[in-house]
């Protein structure tokens, strides 16, 4: 089974594939996890990437369909990938497609959820993860069960994103509206597309993924 979530920025796309992670055995391939790794880690990718991303704006069609090449090259076939805010544009939607066909897969749904716009805006200012673990959470929507402790880890410790300022959520969406949103129609014509209520409680959504899944 090979996913596509699609959704603008604070849709849930992180928090739903962590839960088809645990439920199911698949593989997140998050380009945005990825990128930020790179940063970290100072590659040559992460330099490059991170006055961009830094702006909320989109980061090169060669890198990021590079990076999911690299990765999916490495998984096993028989194993599940959840694209995570992957593709954004028409040109990586074509390499997906070129690099899912080198592997062997084929891609079986494209999930959108569906959000309401002026909500994301108080996902992404409320959004912090376990800086161990990467589990995410929400200062009110989905906090830690016990104050200041990781549910998943049990660190105490925690970091938010430099890109999670009201700013440049503003472009991210702007980026979204104008460049990936238009790939949906190409997937559509396929029939692979269904669409998520991505209002809903975050077990809500997952059933309502599971559904489509099974
Ligand atoms: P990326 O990391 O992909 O960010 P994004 O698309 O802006 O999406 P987010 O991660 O902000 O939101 P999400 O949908 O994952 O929501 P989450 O589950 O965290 O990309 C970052 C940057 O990297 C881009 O701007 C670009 O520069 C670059 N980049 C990445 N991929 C690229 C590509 N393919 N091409 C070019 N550039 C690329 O949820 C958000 C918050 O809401 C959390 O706090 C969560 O707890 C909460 N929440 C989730 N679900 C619910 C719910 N149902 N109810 C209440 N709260 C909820
Ligand atoms: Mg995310």
């Amino acid at each position: 089974m090979n996913i596509i979530l699609l959704g603008p920025p604070g849709a849930g796309k992180g928090t739903q594939s962590a839960g088809l992670v645990e439920r199911h055995g698949m593989k997140q391939l998050s380009t945005g996890d990825m990128l930020r790794a790179a940063v970290k880690a100072q590659t040559p990718v992460g330099l490059e990437a991170k006055a961009v991303m830094d702006r909320g704006e989109l980061v090169s069609d060669a890198i990021v369909s590079a990076l999911i090449d690299d990765n999916l090259g490495a998984m096993p076939v028989d194993q599940g990938a959840i694209f995570d805010g992957y593709p954004r544009t028409a040109a990586q939607a074509d390499d997906l497609d070129r690099i899912l066909a080198k592997n062997g897969r084929t891609l079986d749904h494209v999930i959108e959820l569906e959000v309401d716009v002026d909500a994301l805006v108080e996902r992404i200012t409320g959004r912090f993860s376990c800086a161990k673990c990467g589990a995410l959470y929400h200062d009110t929507a989905n906090p830690t069960s016990e104050d200041g402790v990781c549910d998943v880890c049990g660190s105490t410790e925690f970091k938010r994103r430099p890109d999670d300022n009201e700013e440049t959520v503003r472009t991210r969406m702007d980026e979204y509206r104008a460049k990936t949103a238009p790939i949906l129609p190409g997937y559509e014509a396929r029939g692979i597309v269904s669409r998520v209520d991505g209002m809903g409680a975050i077990d809500e959504v997952a059933s309502a993924i599971d559904a489509i899944l099974n």
